[in-house]
């Protein structure tokens, strides 16, 4: 039984396949870059934009039974991942594990339809729902959450989740809200980083605009820009903070100075 990742060697995806190596457990990664992938993992040719590759991690291995989802690049993510998933169990695949978001509820933006859709195709699945994790490495110089808290989880954390959700016997069937083991404004990451890197970092507050014309120069789609301003008012009014208090949810280990401590070279200039 394999399972396959949907996830390249990304933030998520690099730790889950070494949990996975680690459990001795047959995996496979599908990339747009599968020569790229460092030793010892196996890797396939696979682009969301690009259908005729759907079918070659079925084609590579006859025994994938599970499939972990980092979906497209998109705002809405239903179309190819509904495409991806139908071809999947038709080729014998039983349980899917969807990386989501806090910030994005079942039936909502992002992968919120590509949830909706799981939980009600009759398919094994476990939606992931973590908080915000990396966005610190990308973009905590400038954002327009203001003085919002965030529970800021380690990539590591969500693939610990992600592994329990693929490899446990009996498939988990719901959603994990995935938290940090504390709160933060992104000031207070600024200053934590500073203490680490022996120099001051500042937190640049944008007003909605400047944020805009921040991922546009990414570059992202104005759409897909609107949408990311939308998860950022959302911490900006407390509600990342409340999934911290959620009574049923995923603690995170790692704390955010253990995070830039661990990580301390992408963040030397
Ligand atoms: N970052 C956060 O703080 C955060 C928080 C909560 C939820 N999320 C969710 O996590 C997901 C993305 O995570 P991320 O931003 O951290 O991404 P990521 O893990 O850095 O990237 C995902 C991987 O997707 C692969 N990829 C990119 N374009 C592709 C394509 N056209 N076809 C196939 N594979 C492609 C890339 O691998 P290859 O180069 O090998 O193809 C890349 O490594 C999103 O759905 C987001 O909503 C993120």
């Amino acid at each position: 039984m394999t399972i396959l990742l949907l996830s390249g060697i990304g933030n998520t995806g690099l730790p889950l396949a070494r949990l996975l190596q680690e459990a001795k457990q047959s995996f496979l990664i599908a990339s747009r870059s599968p020569a790229k992938l460092p030793e010892p993992f196996k890797g396939v040719a696979f682009d969301w934009f690009n259908p005729s590759t759907y079918e070659n991690p079925f084609k590579a291995d006859a025994n994938i039974d599970r499939v972990y989802i980092v979906g497209p690049p998109v705002l809405d993510k239903l179309p190819q991942t509904k495409d991806f998933v139908e071809l999947a169990i038709a080729k014998g695949v039983k349980r899917f594990v969807l990386l989501s978001a806090a910030g994005t509820p079942r039936g909502g933006l992002l992968n919120g339809k590509v949830h909706e859709y799981l939980a009600e195709r009759g398919v094994d699945y476990a939606v992931l729902r973590p908080t915000w994790f990396n966005a610190v490495k990308q973009g905590l110089v400038a954002s327009t959450v203001g003085n919002g808290k965030i529970a800021f989880v380690s990539a590591d954390d969500v693939a610990a989740v992600a592994f329990r959700a693929l490899v446990d016997e009996k498939s988990h069937n719901t959603e994990h809200i995935i938290v940090g083991p504390e709160l933060h404004t992104y000031d207070e990451a600024a200053a934590l980083l500073s203490g680490v890197l022996g120099r001051t970092i500042i937190y640049k507050h944008l007003t909605h605009e400047e944020g805009k014309a921040l991922f546009q120069s990414v570059p992202l789609p104005e759409d897909y820009a609107i949408a990311l301003l939308g998860l950022e008012k959302q911490i900006a009014d407390g509600e990342e903070e409340t999934h911290f208090h959620a009574e049923v949810k995923e603690v995170g280990k790692v704390h955010l100075k253990e995070y830039f401590e661990a990580n301390r070279e992408a963040f030397v200039a």
